[in-house]
């Protein structure tokens, strides 16, 4: 997918101009070139995870109470009938009632979605969040 550098030009209006330099500042970036190349980037990505049957990976971090009956078993029991998407997970014991969990998954977009969606609708995660990310192979 890579190929060689090309230039273009953008006209943009100047008060876009302006914000957006401020955001790039403000993340860091050290050049407009390298921000524009990372939204597109993201874009590509999104796109990529609308259409659900392609390969992908993604994380999935979840907070829940250590003390709620049956729920790591709960938890527990729905990794193991996706073993083959879930790579791998980690377990944090935050304090002596809450846990966190972070999983990393990968296989079709639309399968590590609906595994993330189940895990944290279950009752008594207090807390979860997903990223959808990319193999990186698709993009330069
Ligand atoms: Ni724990």
């Amino acid at each position: 997918m890579s190929g060689g550098l090309t230039r273009f030009g953008i006209s943009i209006d100047s008060g876009l101009l302006e914000q957006f330099d401020g955001m790039i500042d403000r993340k860091g970036y050290t050049n407009r070139s390298e921000a524009i190349r990372d939204l597109i980037r993201d874009n590509l990505v999104r796109e990529q995870w609308d259409h659900g049957d392609e390969d992908a990976v993604g994380t999935i971090t979840l907070v829940y109470g250590h003390d709620i009956p049956d729920l790591a078993d709960r938890l527990n029991d729905l990794q193991h009938d996706h073993f083959r998407e879930i790579v791998s997970t980690l377990h944090i014991h935050l304090d002596p009632h809450n846990c966190m969990e972070v999983l990393v998954l990968r296989g079709k977009a639309s399968s590590i979605k609906s595994i993330a969606d189940r895990l944290i609708s279950t009752r008594g995660v207090k807390h979860g969040t997903f990223s959808a990310t990319t193999e990186g192979s698709a993009l330069s």
